[in-house]
């Protein structure tokens, strides 16, 4: 049985001696890195940074959450806005891998800078044993590729910390309740985040938009799940698709923008089920966002499509 308690006992001096100069941590927010964060910081203070790359398409309110809770939990921490260089640097990318790629290296370049500033020797991943057994090491195949192993480049000169290493993550959530954090069952959410819901080459105000859209569609569905009036799906959010179509504005033909709905059941997003949302409910987000939307929105069009055929994300 898995003791929190005594877990952080036996780390934290462990850690102590192991970490002779500083470390530095990115931290999303997500429960591995944070419990990393936060245990580290127990053993080192100060001398770890924890740092929060905001690249400007987090989802809505998310980087002052992170912030709050790091601030809460006495972390050494940095907001970085990183906004104005992942815009530049996904200008005119419409390609999903190639945007997927140009999010990777923007992220190491910033985090590296973050390192150099800091004179980090360390740097600390809260990867945990799925991690790394799914992606292999030299003696294993490559399942499957996680960011989060092998995600920084060879010549980067710092030394690898990895307390989580040997957890799984039910002993990972038992630790961060221990450790104070608010454990959240939030939806999976991708590390390229809105920017493969943003069909096409995305901009700031393409994400404000759909990032918005995702907190309504976020917002709605919660509340009916929360009300009994349809069981709450597995991943749900909003896409902005490319085409503008003919709408009424007053007394106005106008053209507008179109946000796709998506909602999967799915037990590991290997495979999906559309979610049957009701009418009622799928109507309620129609209506708000275009109401609250409307000088760029006036169409919602519901994604009805199973993975496979489909895949969950629409890049
Ligand atoms: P798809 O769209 O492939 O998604 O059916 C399956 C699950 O993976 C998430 N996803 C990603 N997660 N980086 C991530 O960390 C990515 O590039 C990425 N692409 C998709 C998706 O949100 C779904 O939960």
């Amino acid at each position: 049985m898995f003791d929190p308690q005594e877990f952080m006992e036996e780390m934290v001096p462990d850690i102590r001696s192991t970490i002779k100069g500083k470390a530095i941590i990115a931290c999303s927010g997500g429960v591995d890195s944070t419990v990393a964060a936060v245990m580290v910081s127990q053993a080192i203070g100060d001398r770890l940074l924890t740092v929060y790359v905001d690249t400007g398409m987090m989802r809505k309110g998310e980087t002052k959450t992170v912030d709050k809770m790091l601030s809460r939990l006495k972390v050494n921490h940095k907001i970085v806005d990183a906004s104005e260089e992942f815009f530049d640097a996904l200008k005119g990318v419409v390609d999903p891998e190639s945007k997927r790629k140009v999010i990777g290296e923007r992220f190491i370049r910033v985090f590296e800078r973050e390192a150099k500033q800091f004179h980090a020797d360390y740097l600390v991943q809260g990867t945990i044993a799925p991690d790394w057994i799914e992606s292999g090491d030299d003696t294993r195949d490559t399942i499957k590729s996680h960011h989060n192993v092998g995600g920084l480049p060879k010549d980067v000169q710092l030394r690898l910390v990895e307390p989580l290493r040997d957890l799984y993550k039910d002993e990972v959530r038992k630790l961060a309740r221990h450790l104070g954090i608010e454990v959240s069952e939030r939806q999976p959410f991708p590390g390229p985040a809105l920017a493969i819901r943003i069909m096409g080459p995305v901009t700031r105000e393409d994400a404000e938009i759909v990032r918005e859209a995702c907190a309504i569609v976020e917002e709605e569905l919660e509340r009916a799940a929360e009300q009994g009036k349809m069981v709450l799906p597995w991943q749900y959010f909003a896409i902005l698709l490319p085409v503008q179509s003919v709408g009424v504005h007053g007394d106005n033909r106008v053209y507008g923008k179109t946000i796709a709905i998506r909602a999967v059941q799915s037990i590991d997003g290997m495979s999906a089920a559309y979610s049957k949302v009701p009418h009622e409910v799928l109507e309620l987000i129609s209506v708000r966002i275009t109401n609250e939307m409307k000088r760029n929105v006036n169409r919602v069009v519901y994604d009805i499509t199973n993975k496979p055929p489909a895949t969950i994300e629409w890049e």
